[in-house]
């Protein structure tokens, strides 16, 4: 696991370890991992661009398959569009010559729904569809889904991937996305009861709860080789609401919250995202599917998060 301290990362490193056994699962990141992950297996703090090093330790533990999640994400990508742009393919690349050459089962790499842009349909964005994506984010990531196609095809290396929407979890922060309003709001409910929207109301991106995230990535890492006919990247929907809708959900359960609108840069890039997406190849090759909803992802984030905080 390379990426295991983050978003995505620090649950998707406890759910693989609850499968394949504690020791099995060697967990890597630039910064220091959570706890959970440090004092129950093995961690080491890794710099996914030293590729010497990355090649060691794969061969020291004798890895078989990576998921790579180190990535500079789209809010942060657009405060240093070179340096994202480095970090994000030579984080893959590495990565896939890494498989080539030392002849890896199989690698997770995830796309995001920033490989599609302004031109591309908003409503019920397709499977193929028009990709111009004018930020460097999507840049990155469609650049990378060419990567995964490429190396499968010329080398035959087993890459699976899906474009993730939003994700809103609560366990860790998230890394500096467009999406991270959705998960600041509930954060900011329950300790303020109010929040300052960084994108304007109307809004509406595709979102995901983590549980059903992290549950399609395994669904398509266990799936029968013969079955993942996209070595790109495939859609994953889930859900689809704007910064009103959701502060709406809140209120069921807070009915004094507050929600202002302030937005910033980052409205620029969700204006180029879909709204929603069409995910029916992969419910087709692979069975994709979701369990939450806009309602039931709000009961849990408001009772967890109030549970963290005591
Ligand atoms: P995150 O920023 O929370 O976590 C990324 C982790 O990678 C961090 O712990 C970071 O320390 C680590 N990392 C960064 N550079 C590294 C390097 N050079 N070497 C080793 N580790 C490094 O991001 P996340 O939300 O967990 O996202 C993981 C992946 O999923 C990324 O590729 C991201 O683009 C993709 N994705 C995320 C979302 C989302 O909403 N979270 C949506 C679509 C796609
Ligand atoms: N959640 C991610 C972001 O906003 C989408 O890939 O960057």
């Amino acid at each position: 696991m390379i990426g295991c301290s983050g978003q995505i990362g620090s649950e998707l490193t406890i759910e693989l370890r609850n499968i394949y056994g504690n020791e099995n699962v060697f967990a890597t990141d630039l910064k220091e991992a959570p706890a959970e992950i440090r004092d129950n297996g093995p961690f080491q703090i890794l710099d996914v661009l030293d590729e010497k090093r990355l090649q060691h330790y794969a061969i020291r533990n004798k890895i078989t398959q990576v998921y790579n999640l180190a990535a500079v994400l789209s809010g942060n990508a657009e405060r240093m569009p070179m340096q994202a742009w480095n970090i994000n393919m030579s984080a893959l690349i590495n990565t896939l010559e890494l498989a080539r050459e030392l002849g890896l089962n199989k690698i997770f790499w995830p796309s995001s729904i920033a490989v599609f842009g302004p031109t591309t349909p908003r409503f019920g964005t397709p499977q193929l569809s028009v990709m111009e994506p004018n930020t460097m984010y999507g840049i990155s990531k469609l650049a990378g889904e060419r990567w995964c196609e490429y190396y499968h095809q010329r080398y035959n290396i087993d890459i699976r991937s899906l474009r993730y929407p939003g994700l809103i979890s609560y366990k860790t922060e998230p890394g500096g996305g467009t999406t991270d309003y959705a998960v600041e709001i509930y954060y900011e409910a329950i300790k303020n009861g109010s929040y300052e929207s960084f994108l304007k109301e109307e809004t509406t991106l595709p979102m995901m709860f983590m549980p059903d995230a992290i549950k399609a990535t395994i669904d398509l890492m266990e799936a029968d080789a013969d079955k993942i006919k996209v070595r790109s990247s495939y859609n994953v929907g889930g859900m689809s609401f704007n910064p009103q809708e959701i502060a709406d959900a809140i209120r069921k359960h807070i009915p004094g919250f507050e929600i202002t609108f302030k937005h910033d840069f980052r409205q620029a890039i969700a204006d180029s995202w879909p709204a929603s997406i069409d995910d029916s190849v992969a419910r087709a090759d692979w069975n994709l599917s979701y369990k939450y909803n806009l309602e039931s992802m709000t009961q849990v984030m408001l009772d967890e998060i109030r549970k963290k905080a005591g």
